[in-house]
C-alpha cells in the first residue's frame, strides 16, 4: 500500500470549503492508502501569538476531522509538536537548503511584497515542512495548489541530502493536487476562505446557520422571474448537498420562475443541517470527552514517532552525529 502524508494548519473552525476540498478527499484516500495526517501546530506559531487561540484552534481542527469520520485506527493522526524529531530534522535539512530556494517561496515573496514583517520561522517554513514529510517517506503529499511549491522544495532538499550523504530518503514524494472538488464559493461568490470572511463553518447549526445561508449574495431577480442556476452561488453550494434528482428539480424551478432565491436558500439550509447532523452529534460527544481526544492524539503520536525516530537515527548516523 502506498503511503500518503499531509499536514493541516490549525486555523480555527473548518468551513465547508475545507470539508469538500480537504477533509473528504483525505478520508477517501485513507481507504486505499496508508495515510498520515497531522496538525501543523509548529507551523501555526509563525502567525499565532496567543496561546489560548493556538490551543483552541488545535482542538477545533482535531474535533472537526474526527467528527467528520477520520478513523484514527486507519489514519495515523497526530500533533506535529508531539514529535520532536520534526524540528531536529528541520535543523539538519536547513544546512542543505540554499538561501535562494527559500527566497523564491511564494509564501515568503507574497508577504514581503505586501511590506509585512517576516520572521525567520516564516522564512524557513518550507524546511520544517520538508522535515514533516521526509521523516515518513510518503509516496504522495495531498495538498492544495498553494502548497505545491513547498512539496517540490522537500523533493529538492531530499535529493541534495542523498547526493551529499548517500541514499537516505529512498522515496522522493510527489505532490498530489486534488482537482476534482473545484473551488467551493463563499457567501459572496468568491472562493470560500477564512481570509475573505465569507465562510460557512461546518458545524454551525440552527439560527446561526440559517442566517449565514440567507446572507448568500444573489442577483436581484424577483420570485416570478426565471433564473440561471449556473450563475448562482446558492445553486453551486446545493450541488454539494443535494441528490442528482433534487438538483434536477431545483434546476427546473430556477429556469421556470415562480421560485425565489429565499426558497432555494431555505432548501439548502435544510439539506446542510441534515447532512452534518450526525457529525455534529459526534463532535459534541468528543468535545465533552477531552481525555478521549487526548488519548487518540497520543496514540497517533506514538505510532508516528516510532517511524520518525528510526528515520532520524539513520540520518544522524549518515551525517556523522553519534
Ligand atoms: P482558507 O483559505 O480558509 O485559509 P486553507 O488555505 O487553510 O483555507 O485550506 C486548507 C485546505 O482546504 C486546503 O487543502 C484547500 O485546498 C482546501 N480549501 C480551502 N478553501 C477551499 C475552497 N473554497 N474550496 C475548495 N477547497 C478549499
Ligand atoms: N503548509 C501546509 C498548509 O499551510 C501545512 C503543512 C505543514 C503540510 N507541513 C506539511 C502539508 C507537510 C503537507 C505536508 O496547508
Amino acid at each position: 500500500m502506498k503511503r500518503t502524508l499531509t499536514g493541516v494548519q490549525p486555523s480555527g473552525k473548518l468551513h465547508i470549503g475545507n470539508y469538500f476540498g480537504s477533509i473528504q478527499p483525505n478520508l477517501e484516500l485513507a481507504k486505499t492508502h496508508e495515510a498520515f495526517l497531522f496538525i501543523a501546530d509548529l507551523h501555526a506559531l509563525t502567525t499565532v501569538r496567543d496561546p489560548d487561540v493556538l490551543r483552541s484552534n488545535v482542538l477545533d481542527v482535531a474535533l472537526d476531522f474526527l467528527a467528520s469520520g477520520l478513523d484514527p485506527e486507519k489514519t495515523t493522526f497526530y500533533r506535529q509538536s508531539d514529535i520532536p524529531e520534526h524540528t531536529e530534522l528541520a535543523w539538519i535539512l536547513s544546512n542543505l537548503t540554499p538561501l535562494g530556494m527559500l527566497e523564491r517561496a511564494h509564501s515568503f515573496k507574497d508577504k514581503t511584497a505586501k511590506g509585512l514583517e517576516v520572521n525567520t520561522g516564516l522564512f524557513t517554513y518550507p524546511v520544517l515542512m520538508a522535515a514533516d514529510i521526509l521523516l515518513y517517506e510518503p509516496h504522495f503529499v495531498p495538498v492544495g495548489k498553494d502548497q505545491k511549491q513547498h512539496v517540490e522544495m522537500a523533493r529538492d532538499i531530499a535529493l541534495k541530502f542523498n547526493h551529499a550523504y548517500g541514499e537516505t530518503f529512498r522515496i522522493i514524494p510527489e505532490p498530489m493536487i486534488s482537482e476534482e472538488t473545484g473551488v467551493v464559493p463563499g457567501t459572496d461568490g468568491q472562493k470560500m476562505s477564512k481570509s475573505y470572511g465569507n465562510t460557512i463553518p461546518i458545524f454551525l447549526e440552527g439560527k446561526a446557520l440559517q442566517k449565514i445561508i440567507m446572507s448568500i449574495t444573489t442577483d436581484s431577480k424577483g420570485v416570478g422571474e426565471p433564473k440561471e442556476p449556473e450563475k448562482c452561488t446558492v445553486f453551486t453550494l446545493a450541488k454539494l448537498f443535494f441528490s442528482p434528482d433534487e438538483i434536477k428539480d431545483l434546476e427546473g424551478k430556477y429556469r421556470k420562475g415562480g421560485f425565489g432565491y429565499g426558497d432555494a436558500k431555505k432548501w439548502l439550509y435544510e439539506k446542510m443541517e441534515a447532512f452534518f447532523a450526525p457529525y455534529r452529534a459526534k463532535r459534541k460527544e468528543l468535545a465533552e470527552n477531552p481525555e478521549k481526544l487526548d488519548l487518540i492524539l497520543r496514540f497517533g503520536a506514538e505510532k508516528a514517532r516510532e517511524i520518525a525516530r528510526k528515520k532520524l537515527d539513520e540520518v544522524r548516523r549518515n551525517i556523522g552525529l553519534s
